[in-house]
Formats: structure tokens, sequence, C-alpha cells
């Protein structure tokens, strides 16, 4: 069959295998920070070992080289199938993959070496940004050549989120990443004092928006009505969580930074935006859950869409957890403290790793030409132990950050500290503890993914599924999905 009759499967399913590669990667390097937090002599004296500079080797490495393959792999099968098109430009796709991949062996390789702009979530310097920047236009040029050449009159709401996620990406990296070169490998920031601060958290606040959000609300749109077998819930909330989500997004990042030298009125308005951000969030996980409304018994037996209804759950504990910790009061407590690490774990393995763990036993078995997994019993059991794990983790650092933050701020009645902070330290030991065991158990999770997805993709045939033939009848808004 002429390429051009088939859809373009080799770019996803190498983007599909590099989400699990890279998954691995990065949370092995978040149980190694997790256990040098107990254990500091992990470091092995060693500069490039040191938690300053894994911490952000793990970030960079869950969220870009992990969330990232899993976003390219999904966005591009996504678009094909729902536009009835083979992807824009296949030279200009394989750039995207080659290209994203030496970005993320770049930066495995300078963030240990210490090389790092410090701006958090956006460390890797001026070289690297440059080659972010080519990418991810790229990207755009590929995604938006495929939506302009579509077969179906109508652009189903998964791409709605794809798309406002690669543009605003854009947006974000390139005015985050203003910067003076001196040498080759240090900037400094093109922005100065709070201004700095204000634009990277405008930046850091949307990287959650949109990349850990609004790219994975595309992988929800699709892959949860495909599983179901259900058309989405509403799809007129869908319009309207679109709009509301991404309007609303842009203005919450000043809760980063409550009670700093940012004016107060801007700390006020990330406060308010945030505490609106809540309404968006919601409507987006009832209409996801609410798919399921006459499917419910599916979730008994189906594994996979256990993972991505749960994913769902812990979207809506995220973003309600995360609208009252931006209510200036109580971020005077939880700033600072393991509340906040939990609040991104239970956003980052909740949300973020269970969609697109999800997602990719759905695709991955499509992409190699099988009817299922290699093993459905062993999907199951990674569930278990990856839900087990989130629970360990999350509650720990819950109990472990509001200790702290009532330790730090108890006085007595001579006015003077009750705690020392190395008495907080002391407390919370044994709650690293409790988040290394439940990050060990998401850890195995994604290795039993790692033994099943060997076994179904050994031996099985790279395929490339057929566009189907262009049909008289308009595509109804809600059989999009079922593309
Ligand atoms: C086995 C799984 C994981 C373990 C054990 C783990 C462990 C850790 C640890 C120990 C930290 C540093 C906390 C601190 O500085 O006090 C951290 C930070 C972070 N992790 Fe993970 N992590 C895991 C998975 C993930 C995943 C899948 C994501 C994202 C998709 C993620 C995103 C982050 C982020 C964004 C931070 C920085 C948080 C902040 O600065 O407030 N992690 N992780
Ligand atoms: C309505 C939605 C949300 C709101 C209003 C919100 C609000 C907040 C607030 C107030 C903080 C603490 C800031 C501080 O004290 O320093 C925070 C931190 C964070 N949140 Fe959220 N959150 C939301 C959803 C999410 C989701 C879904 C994720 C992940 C997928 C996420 C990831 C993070 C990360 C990574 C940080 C740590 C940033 C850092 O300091 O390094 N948030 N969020």
């Amino acid at each position: 069959m002429p390429a051009e009759n088939t859809y373009n499967y080799k770019v996803v399913r190498q983007f599909a295998i590099m989400t699990v590669v890279w998954g691995v990667v990065g949370m092995l390097v978040g149980v190694l920070i997790a256990s040098q937090l107990i254990w500091p002599a992990l470091n092995f004296d060693t500069p490039w070992l040191t938690y300053s500079r894994l911490r952000p080797l793990h970030t960079n490495a869950v969220i870009f080289a992990f969330g990232g393959s899993a976003l390219f792999a999904t966005s591009y099968y996504v678009v094909q199938r729902t536009c009835h098109t083979r992807l824009f430009s296949g030279g200009l796709a394989a750039f995207t993959f080659w290209g994203w991949q030496l970005i993320i062996v770049l930066a495995a390789v300078t963030l240990p070496l210490g090389i790092t702009t410090s701006k958090e979530y956006a460390e890797l310097e001026w070289p690297i940004d440059i080659l972010i920047a080519i990418v991810w236009v790229a990207y755009a040029i590929v995604f938006f050549g495929t939506l302009a050449k579509r077969k179906v009159q109508h652009i189903y709401v998964a791409n709605w989120f794809f798309g406002a996620f690669i543009l605003t990406v854009a947006i974000l990296h390139i005015v985050n990443s203003a910067e003076i070169p001196v040498t080759m490998w240090k900037s400094y920031s093109a922005y100065a004092g709070a201004q700095d601060a204000m634009v990277q958290w405008w930046y850091g606040h949307n990287a959650v928006g949109f990349f850990l959000t609004a790219g994975f609300l595309g992988m929800m749109y699709y892959f949860i009505p495909k599983q179901a077998g259900r058309p989405v819930y509403s799809y007129r909330l869908s319009v309207v969580h679109f709009w509301a989500l991404i309007f609303t997004y842009m203005w919450a990042g000043p809760h980063h930074l409550l009670y700093t030298a940012l004016p107060d009125w801007t700390q006020s308005i990330g406060m308010i935006f945030s505490l609106i951000l809540l309404a968006p969030s919601w409507g987006g996980m009832i209409n996801g859950i609410m798919t399921l409304s006459g499917a419910w018994h599916k979730l008994r037996d189906d594994p996979i869409l256990k993972f991505l209804v749960v994913s769902l759950s812990f979207y809506g504990m995220s973003t309600f957890e995360g609208p009252m910790m931006a209510i200036k009061t109580v971020n005077a407590l939880s700033h600072y403290t393991d509340w906040t690490i939990g609040h991104v774990h239970s956003g980052a393995l909740g949300w973020v790793g269970l969609v697109t763990i999800g997602s990719m036993y759905y695709l991955i078995p499509r992409l190699f030409g099988r009817s299922e997994m290699y093993s459905v019993r062993l999907i199951n059991v990674h569930f278990w132990i990856a839900t087990i794990g989130i629970v360990l983790y999350i509650a720990a650092m819950w109990i472990a950050g509001v200790m702290q933050g009532l330790m730090w701020r108890a006085v007595g009645s001579d006015g003077m500290l009750t705690y020392s902070f190395v008495e907080s330290v002391k407390a919370t030991y044994p709650f690293y503890g409790i988040r290394l065991l439940g990050g060990l158990f998401y850890f195995s999770g994604m290795l039993v993914m790692v033994y099943n997805v060997a076994k179904t993709v050994s031996g099985a045939k790279a395929v490339e599924a057929p566009i189907p033939a262009p049909t008289a009848a308009p595509s109804a808004v809600h059989t999009a999905a079922h593309a």
C-alpha cells in the first residue's frame, strides 16, 4: 500500500517506546534522590552525584523525557486518526524524534556536570535552549500541518488541547529563556529581580498548566472514550472546559511567589485566578469520568480503563488541593514544606503518570499489530502497585508537610521558637522512609511494564494502519473519538 494511504506509525512507535524507557530512567533517579534525603552518603562524595545536581535531572527526565515523549507519541497518533490523514512531513516528524532525544541526552550530561541556568524546569543552558526552540517549531509545523490537511471537517477536542499545549509551550520557552550568553555553557537571564521571578513562574506555572495538564487532557479526551467505547459525556462541556482552562491558567503563576517582593496586588491576582481554576479543572474531570456512564461495569475487569479513570481522580484531587494551597494563609503554612512535594506528586504520579501509562497500554499493542498487551493480568498488577505507591508517597508528604509547617511556626510564651530546624528534619525522617517505599512501589510497577512491553513487542511486526476512504457523511462530533 502506498505510504500516503497509511498512518505514520513509525514516529509514534519510537516515541511510545522511549516513553517507557525514560519513565524508568527518570523514576530511578527519583528513587535515588529520595534515598539521598535519608542517607546523604549516597552521593559518594562525587560532585555529579550530589542531590543538587540529580534533583533537576529527575525533574527534567520525568517531565520532558517521559512526559514529553508520551505527548509527542499520543498527539501524533491522535491527530492522524481523528483527521483521517497521514502526518504532515514524515521527515520533519523524524527530526522531532531525534532532536528531542538529543536534547534529553544533552540534559542528562550537562545537569550532573553542574551546568545550569538555575531556573527551575528551565535549567538547560542556552545552546540547548536554542535546540529546544527549533525542535518545538518543527513539532508545531508537523502538528498544525496535519490539522491543515485533514479529511474530516471537524477538529476533535483532543486536538484543541494538544494544539494549545504546543503553541503555549513555544511561547513560554522562548520568552523565559531570553538570556545573555557569557560563555559556551553559561548565560544570565535577560530579566532581573522581581521581574525575573515573575517571568520564571509565569513560565513555571504554565508548564504545569500546558505541559503537565493541557497535553494530557488531550490524551484523556481521546483514550478514555476509545477504551470505554463511549462518546465523550458532553462535547459542549469539553469546549467550555478548553476555553475556561487555557484562559485561567495564564494568570495563576504568582501563587508560586506569595509573600515575596512581588507587588501584593499581583500575588492577589494569582490567588484569585487559582481559586477560579478549580471550576474548569473539575468540569474536565467530571466530563472524563461521566464518559463512563453506561459503561461502569467495564472498570471491574479492564485495567487500562482503571489507569485512565483513576488518573482523573488524582487530577481532581490535585486541582482541588492546588487552589487551596494558593490561598495566602494556607500557603503561609505549606510553602517550603513537603506538602508541596506531596501536591506535585499527586499530580505527577497520579495524573500525568497514570494517564500516560494507560494510554501506552492502549497504544503499544496497536502499533505493533497485536490485539492486546502480552499480559492483561500484569497490567492489573501494575495498576495496583502504582496506586499503592502513590498513596504511600503523597500521604507521607502531606503529614510531613503539615508537621513541618506547624513546627516552624510554633512559638513559646516567651516568643522564642519552640523547635530548631534540625528537630523538624529529624521528625521528618520516618516520612522520608515511607515516601521511598511508595517510590519503590511505583518504580517496580514501571519494571513490570517494561517486561510486558518487551514481551508484546518482541517478534511483532511494525504495522502501518490504512487510512479510511473518505465518506460522504459529515463526521459527527461524537463519533470523532472513534476514529
Ligand atoms: C518513582 C517515582 C518518583 C520518585 C521516587 C520521585 C521522587 C522525588 C523526590 C525525592 C523529589 C525531591 C523532593 C524534594 O526536593 O524534597 C522529587 C521532586 C520532583 N518530582 Fe518526583 N519522583 C517520582 C516520580 C515523578 C514523576 C513521574 C514526575 C512527573 C511527571 C515527578 C515530578 C517531580 C517534580 C516536578 C519535582 C520537583 C517538585 C518541586 O520542586 O516542588 N516525579 N521527586
Ligand atoms: C487548579 C490547579 C492547580 C493549582 C491552582 C495549583 C497550585 C499550586 C500551588 C499554590 C503550589 C505551591 C506553590 C508554592 O508554595 O511554592 C503548587 C505547586 C506545584 N504544583 Fe500545582 N496546582 C494545580 C495543579 C497542579 C497539577 C495538576 C500539577 C501536576 C501535574 C501541579 C504541579 C505542581 C508543581 C510541579 C508544583 C511545584 C512547583 C515548584 O515550586 O517547583 N499542580 N501548585
